[in-house]
């Protein structure tokens, strides 16, 4: 199988944020697709089990997703990309509001965001499918979004093993 294949396969980049009692937990993914148009449209996200936020998610059953600019820098991408919400604090330095579901929602160089509940889970054995059902949506500014290729291509940003899409 030739692998440069998947490369070719194209996404965008978001921050997909959760909390369970106190414990925040956030993390970058590029893995969501918004799955049916109606009055509230299902997306699905894919996250990796060791990921904190996919642990965190499936205890509160809710989720912001930030829809990121292409402003967003290395700094905020190290932060919720590359480190772990279960020993450190994402949200210091980061700009963010409290959705309408209670759930902080990252607006620090985001253009929109979605508050969502999980509908459905499915087992992928190293990573979950989450289903998501779409509650509130918000446009924050119409910069450009960040797309995957500018993200490797512009920022020359690199994907860590647990992400979805690493190449192996
Ligand atoms: C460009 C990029 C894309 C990523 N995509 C995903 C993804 O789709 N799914 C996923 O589970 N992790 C993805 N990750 C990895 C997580 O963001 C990373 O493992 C993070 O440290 C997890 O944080 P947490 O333990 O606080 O949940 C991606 C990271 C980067 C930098």
């Amino acid at each position: 199988m030739n692998k440069d294949v998947f490369s070719n396969l194209t996404y965008g980049l978001y921050i997909i944020s959760t909390k369970y009692e106190d414990h925040f937990a956030g993390c970058i993914v590029n893995t969501v697709v918004q799955a049916t148009p109606e009055e509230k449209p299902k997306l699905i996200v894919i996250v990796n089990k060791e990921n904190d936020t996919n642990i965190t998610m499936k205890k509160s059953k809710k989720v912001n997703l930030s829809v990121l600019s292409e402003e967003a820098d290395m700094l905020l991408i190290g932060k919720f990309g590359f480190r772990s919400s279960k020993d450190y604090n994402k949200l210091e330095n980061t700009e963010y509001k409290i959705g309408n579901n209670n759930i902080p929602v990252i607006t620090e160089k985001a253009v929109s965001y979605i508050e969502a509940s999980v509908i459905n889970e499915i087992d992928l054995t190293t990573h979950t499918i989450f289903v998501l059902e779409a509650n509130e949506a918000e446009v924050i500014s119409n910069k450009p979004v960040m797309t995957y290729d500018y993200y490797h291509n512009v920022v020359k940003g690199k994907t860590p093993p647990k992400a979805s899409s690493f190449a192996v």
